[in-house]
């Protein structure tokens, strides 16, 4: 029976407990072994007390809790072929043969790495006379790994959705209609950052959801009638934002992607859009930054029903390994359970960076999402 490891990496996001809970449970199930190991891969580094067993109770009550029981981290020393080695040694003292990462692209991309130095790392340990090699022997051939996408960010490619991103977006959309009211008793103007990295989903999908008046996104510069306003989006967005309390909007929201630009790649500042707003339209404008809010609390009902099923597949994936069938990345589209090579959907996910940095902002978009490009 397979030992099935299942770790959360990176940072944290709602249901990601889910998905633990889910991993475990069918794990048992099919008649496996299942291992949580915990604070990501430092604890596969680390092993001793990091690596547990889990039993069907361990993970009682898992659905409704925010962020990570099992601890997550952004690992230093996984990065460095010694904590790999260190990692090996640890899964095979365990007898640990699969692994089941929850994480964004950077962990994700960890696992594969672990997976194809795999037999090498066996044979230096074997070698070096850390392991015998009666300990490597049914291991030594193929480490299994599947990747779970957990991230608010909604930043991978060949998934329509990640783990952790609708939560965050509810919780988003939460805090503005807050902002909403109290900038509409005072006919303010508010500038809101929220996270998301180089990825403008969560802006996007919270401007459309609260009927923003201008967004910010990093795959779609402004300004967006280039032929009109040239480089200079501060008067279209001013243009925009004054149309519409000519129509009676007593309020101006504008949402900012943390990792926001302009045609030329510089960071758009909510700072910089306040003093816009204040010098050209005269608007009383404050800044909110949401932070890290937009990230924690409980899992809202999509989140855990994600994880869930996207987990019983993850154990299948497992199940259904062999040596030639790359290392799967477990997503969701069209309302499909999907299984992609783990590094396609990392290389894709690279050409949306590649695409912006070299500034072709329609080929960005369309990796992203080909409904949105217009
Ligand atoms: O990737 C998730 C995310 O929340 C991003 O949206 C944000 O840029 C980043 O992590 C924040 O990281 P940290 O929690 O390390 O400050």
């Amino acid at each position: 029976s397979k030992k099935i490891g299942v770790l959360t990496s990176g940072g944290d996001s709602s249901g990601m407990n889910a998905a633990v809970r889910s991993v475990a449970r069918i794990a048992l199930q099919r008649g496996c072994v299942p291992f949580a190991i915990h604070e990501g891969y430092e604890g596969l580094v680390e092993g001793g007390d990091m690596i547990r067993k889990l039993g069907w109770g361990d993970v009682r009550g898992f659905l409704t809790i925010g962020g990570t029981v099992i601890g997550t981290a952004r690992s230093a020393r996984f990065r460095t072929r010694e904590g790999r080695l260190m990692a090996a040694y640890n899964m095979i003292k365990n007898g640990i043969d699969a692994l089941v990462v929850c994480g964004g692209d950077g962990s994700l991309t960890g696992a594969n790495l672990l997976r194809s130095e795999w037999k090498g790392l066996c044979d230096e340990l074997v070698d070096t006379g850390k392991l015998t090699t009666l300990e490597c022997e049914h291991l030594r051939e193929h480490l299994t790994i599947v990747g779970l996408v957990g991230s608010i960010d909604n930043d991978m490619s060949c998934t329509d959705i990640t783990i952790g991103a609708v939560t965050s977006l509810h919780r988003i959309c939460e805090a503005l209609d807050s902002l909403t009211s109290t900038a509409q008793s005072h006919q303010r103007a508010f500038v809101v950052e929220v996270m998301g990295r180089h990825c403008g989903w969560l802006a996007l999908m919270a401007a459309i959801s609260v009927g923003a008046d201008w967004v910010f996104l990093p795959e779609r510069p402004p300004p967006i009638d280039a032929a009109r306003y040239g480089e200079n989006w501060e008067e279209e967005m001013c243009e925009r934002l004054s149309q519409n309390r000519k129509l009676g909007c007593r309020v101006s929201l504008v949402i900012i992607c943390e990792g926001a630009i302009d045609q030329n790649l510089k960071a758009i500042k909510p700072d910089y859009v306040k003093s816009v707003l204040e010098s050209r339209l005269g608007l009383d404008t404050r800044v909110t930054t949401l932070g890290h809010i937009q990230r924690g609390g409980a899992p809202c009902a999509y989140d855990r029903y994600l994880a869930t099923v996207q987990g019983v597949e993850a154990v299948e994936a497992v199940l259904r390994s062999t040596p030639d069938i790359p290392a799967p990345m477990i997503g969701m589209n069209e309302n499909k359970i999907t299984a992609t090579p783990l590094m396609d959907a990392v290389q894709k996910t690279q050409e949306v960076a590649k695409a912006i940095a070299e500034k072709d902002f329609k080929r960005a978009m369309d990796l992203r999402d080909p409904e949105f490009s217009s």
